[in-house]
């Protein structure tokens, strides 16, 4: 009915809550479409305080993918492949933040043999990353080098936050953390 119509609208031009909502909603939905997978990449390393911070919540949000990726069974083949793809897109920004930025920091302050050996271990990251986008993810195989690619990280991340972060962090002081923290977030938001 013509009059319901009419009245429906006038009920949401009366309530300028309702209008704003709608406006905002879309408004954050466009926002999200354009630049949702940069900012929400970013975000992590942008939002904290200190670079090990940052890092350690890329940290985590790893291993949250690789949590999702053990979860899939064999016919989840689209699901596996996009999983893929979110941890490639995450290890490439963190590796941009490490490589460009923190272990060379860390080779100026003589952690030179510990910085090139981190470095080493990333390239056995893209190696897992290839061979696992190079295989069938419905292959037993595909599961079981994720697991094996998961354990060498875990390794990786232990030895860079229990050891090698904590001994840069002391010997940067307050004003060498700031500049790496910014120097780092300005490299992740050049990668993301
Ligand atoms: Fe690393
Ligand atoms: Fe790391």
């Amino acid at each position: 009915m013509p009059f319901n119509i009419f009245a429906n609208r006038r009920r949401s031009f009366d309530n300028p809550a309702l209008l704003f909502g709608a406006a905002a909603a879309g408004f954050a939905a466009g926002l999200f479409a354009n630049f949702g997978r940069k900012a929400a990449v970013q975000s992590l390393t942008a939002l904290k305080g200190e670079w090990d911070e940052g890092l350690k919540s890329e940290h985590r949000l790893t291993m949250k993918i690789f949590d999702a990726i053990e979860q899939t069974e064999e016919q989840d083949i689209a699901r596996r492949k996009t999983l893929l793809v979110q941890l490639q897109h995450a290890l490439a920004k963190h590796a941009v933040e490490e490589e460009n930025v923190v272990y060379p920091a860390m080779r100026d302050h003589g952690q030179i043999e510990d910085a090139d050996k981190l470095v080493h271990d990333h390239g056995y990251v893209k190696q897992y990353l290839f061979d696992l986008s190079e295989m069938e993810p419905d292959d037993p195989a595909w599961i079981a080098k994720v697991r094996t690619f998961r354990a060498d990280i875990e390794a990786h991340v232990r030895e860079e936050e229990e050891i090698l972060f904590p001994r840069l962090k002391a010997a940067l002081g307050d004003e060498g953390n700031a500049h790496i923290t910014s120097a780092m977030n300005k490299a992740g938001f050049t990668a993301a």
